[in-house]
């Protein structure tokens, strides 16, 4: 056979050069991990997110340690109010259970990075992301509460203030109130592309966030838009956006893909409760590796072009990562007797 063609598995055969010639790689540091406090003291599981847990701030303490030693340094906090009210109230309350999360955290490991949710959703019975007026979530007069929700964040001690609810302006008004009140330092990553997605499912068992009435689509996008994430993304970075995300990550990699080319700012992929949800059902059935399967989705995420990659999988993903390391079974002794190398050898003698 008189064929030509190239070999693109030449630099598939050996372990060893897979890794050398890897285009993408998960570092530990690419993660942020939600985690659900509530005022109750002790556990209590997420039954649609196995592995999930809200934590009384007894337990959030001792969890901060132990991803340290995972060498997970960043979190992103959600809280479970002790009362929900039309206005908000413990959203932005200086004792609410966000903030004494915040100030728990910092007195375990000043260091971590602690980032928080910012928004109305599970702090109002009506669990609209904005003030309700009858039928109607209203954008402006929620400007301010959630601008008040970022600073009583910022001032129990928050690096980074990350703002979910997709009311127009939020950034603008956020980051004046940040600066005017001595918070010129405190980054916004927006959740600038958040979709109305049925993935959200899980998490809204979780948070006790689930709407009362109607669904987020007049706040949340459209699936189906892509451009429109352009235009969303752009006015968060006019506003002040420091860091832009994109809401959920596996069906819109595409979005991840398009914001890369568009904006030079770091980008989140936020891979949410329903993805979540989703891989650990399918795993407890023994029908797909989860091992596998989470690293390959993080992997696309960041291939996509995401930088930030907020998981339920992080504490997971961190102890494969770890595992990674250690040098498998290409050792040299294998290597030596392989037949492939023998080959090699073969092909490149001299001819004589
Ligand atoms: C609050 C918020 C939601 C999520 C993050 N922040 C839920 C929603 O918008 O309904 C979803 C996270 C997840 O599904 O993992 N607005």
């Amino acid at each position: 056979m008189n064929v030509s063609f190239d070999r693109h598995r030449r630099l598939r055969s050996h372990p060893a050069l897979r890794e050398m010639v890897r285009e993408t790689r998960l570092h530990v540091a690419d993660f942020m991990y939600p985690m659900f406090v509530m005022h109750e003291a002790g556990r209590a599981p997420v039954l649609s997110m196995p592995g999930v847990e809200h934590l009384g701030l007894d337990e959030f303490r001792r969890e901060i340690h132990a991803l340290s030693e995972l060498g997970i340094h960043s979190i992103l906090l959600f809280g479970l109010p002790a009362v929900k009210d039309d206005l908000s109230s413990e959203a932005y309350a200086q004792d609410g259970i966000v903030q004494r999360a915040i100030r728990a955290a910092k007195e375990e490991n000043p260091r971590l990075l602690v980032a928080t949710d910012v928004c109305l959703c599970a702090y109002n019975p009506a669990g609209h992301c904005g003030i309700v007026h009858g039928d109607r979530i209203v954008n402006d007069v929620s400007l301010e509460l959630l601008a008040n929700t970022a600073l009583s964040h910022a001032r129990a001690g928050a690096d980074l203030v990350a703002p979910s609810d997709m009311m127009d302006g939020r950034i603008a008004a956020i980051r004046t109130t940040l600066d005017t009140n001595g918070y010129v330092e405190t980054p916004i990553l927006s959740y600038s592309v958040k979709y109305a997605s049925a993935f959200y499912g899980p998490f809204r068992e979780a948070a006790h966030s689930a709407p009362s009435f109607g669904d987020r689509k007049t706040y949340q996008m459209d699936p189906a838009n892509a451009r429109e994430a352009l235009l969303e993304a752009a006015s968060d970075l006019d506003e002040g956006a420091d860091m832009l995300m994109v809401k959920p990550a596996l069906a819109y990699m595409d979005v991840i893909r398009a914001l890369r080319e568009e904006f030079a700012v770091p980008i989140a992929a936020y891979n949410v409760s329903g993805e979540y949800a989703m891989v650990k059902a399918a795993a407890q059935q023994g029908w797909i590796d989860e091992r596998a399967v989470v690293m390959e989705m993080l992997t696309g995420m960041k291939r996509a072009g995401a930088d930030i990659l907020i998981t339920y999988f992080a504490k997971d993903a961190a102890r494969y990562i770890k595992e990674q390391d250690v040098p498998d079974s290409c050792g040299i002794g294998r290597w030596r007797n392989g037949s492939k190398a023998t080959n090699r050898r073969k092909h490149h003698r001299p001819m004589s």
